[in-house]
């Protein structure tokens, strides 16, 4: 079995920092310290930082939607994940109406399987909440799908709150955990239809029609149906102040529940949809960018620790795609890339701007998540026992980020020409090395992360 020791580098943990060594044998770690004595061939790893290989619990490859496909398949969107240091990605498996759990999740190891640069596993969206629905649940959880996922908004995906209550309810029997996308949907739906029928068409109307309380009246709502169902939750891509304070309502009366942001949130603000079209739908994801006010909110909460992992919601499309909507930005697909860079920006505008630490960069990007969806400590951790998945963070120099040089398949980067600080060294995945000073060395090495119950701490 081949050995690797990483040597004189700095490992990083949500509790701290230190100056460790690390024995990597085959898939897994096999020592961490000092001194440690060994055959293995060393790298120098001295004046580096040591992440246990970061995670994005919300991706959207190969996804249809809006009568078309994401850019992104598993192939190229799991090169772009191992390029940010990304080694292993939860994505959203997603029944569609009529169809059963079984085959949407066999679909979705179709679409992954031998495609795949890094580990991957999946959640399960459910649009179509059946009895034969419910007796499949079971059957997930044995196959490894420990969370699921509802929308309140969607034509094609939305359950009502009775539906929402009566899985959660049949959820805490498996111990699993449901996340929601939260827009009310009667309101959304009827302003963008106004907005169309008054001729306000273009991407600015994009945001105006999915006002913040909307996002919070959902969120209310979503963690109100939590309380009846006493069920633990998740809110995916906490976007507004107004969404975030309905969260640490919940929290005051006892809702247990998590919440995600990402750092289109965090670093992105609406002003961009005034742009140009071609410029402007490059941004038009769901919830919508907001106001700097709300970034400031969200940052504060992730300095207290009052959310609990950053993700992605990397769903792309090319700048061809979202012509589809040129006459009527309704009909522009929604979401943008992100799981390249999600890890260099928190680096950049978290950490080196004091807004987290370097510890709550690990926790948000690496363990939170491992634990929220039951990894830990196979991922998430440099520990004995662990896969080595491991990021070798080169925190000195700095760099600038274009389309050209990411791996997305759609072509454009939400952050272009945004500068940034350190650098992502190389990339282990289960002792693997995958990427290294710029190049994926190593493709399709991805394997499928069975997973157990959610920690819910
Ligand atoms: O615009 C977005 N976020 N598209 C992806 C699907 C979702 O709502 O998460
Ligand atoms: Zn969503
Ligand atoms: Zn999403």
């Amino acid at each position: 079995m081949s050995k690797i020791l990483l040597k004189g580098g700095t490992v990083v943990s949500s509790k701290g920092m230190k100056k460790a060594d690390v024995l990597i044998s085959g898939e897994k770690i096999v020592a961490v310290g000092k001194h440690i004595h060994t055959d293995a061939s060393t790298v120098n790893v001295s004046g580096k930082l040591l992440f246990p290989g970061f995670i994005d619990a919300h991706t959207h490859f190969d996804l249809e939607v809006s009568d078309t496909v994401t850019a992104d398949d598993f192939s190229s969107g799991t090169k772009s994940a191992i390029a940010g240091g990304v080694t292993t990605v939860v994505d959203f498996a997603t029944q569609n109406k009529g169809e059963k759990l079984s085959d949407a999740l066999n679909n979705w190891h179709v679409k992954a399987f031998a495609n795949s640069s890094c580990d991957y596993a999946f959640h399960m969206a459910i649009s179509d909440w059946r009895e034969d629905v419910r007796a499949e649940l079971e059957g997930m959880f044995e196959q490894g799908v420990t969370s699921f996922k509802v929308y309140m908004i969607y034509d094609a995906m939305e359950l009502n709150d009775r539906e929402i209550y009566e899985l959660m309810v049949e959820l805490k029997k498996y111990g699993g955990i449901v996340g929601c996308h939260c827009e009310n949907s009667g309101i959304i739906g009827k302003l963008r239809e106004e907005s169309v029928a008054r001729g306000d068409v273009s991407p600015e109307n994009h945001p105006k029609t999915r006002p913040d309380y909307a996002e919070a009246e959902a969120v209310r709502r979503f963690l109100t149906i939590a309380q009846a169902a006493q069920a633990p939750v998740i809110i995916v891509h906490l976007s507004t102040t107004e969404g975030y304070l309905e969260v640490m309502r919940a929290r005051q009366r006892g809702v247990k529940v998590f919440a995600e942001t990402c750092p289109q949130y965090l670093l992105l603000d609406d002003s961009v949809y005034d742009k140009p079209f071609d410029e402007a739908s490059k941004y038009i994801c769901s919830p919508p960018l907001r106001k700097a006010e709300d970034q400031k909110v969200l940052w504060t909460a992730l300095k207290s620790n009052n959310l609990n992992t950053i993700a992605t919601d990397h769903c792309s499309f090319t700048v061809e795609q979202k012509r589809a909507g040129k006459d009527d930005f309704t009909r522009i697909p929604n979401g943008m890339p992100g799981v390249e860079t999600r890890a260099i920006l928190m680096y950049t505008y978290g950490v080196r701007k004091k807004r987290i630490s370097i510890q709550q960069m690990c926790a948000y990007l690496s363990e939170n998540p491992a634990k929220l969806y039951g990894m830990y400590p196979k991922k998430g951790a440099i520990k004995v026992g662990s896969d080595a998945d491991i990021v070798i963070f080169e925190p000195r120099g700095n760099s600038t980020i274009t389309a050209a040089s990411c791996h997305s398949a759609c072509g454009y980067n939400p952050f272009e020409g945004v500068r940034t600080e350190g650098s992502i060294n190389r990339v282990y995945l289960r002792g693997n090395l995958v990427y290294s000073n710029g190049e994926i060395v190593l493709e399709n090495h991805g394997k499928y992360v069975s997973r157990k119950k959610p920690v819910l701490q």
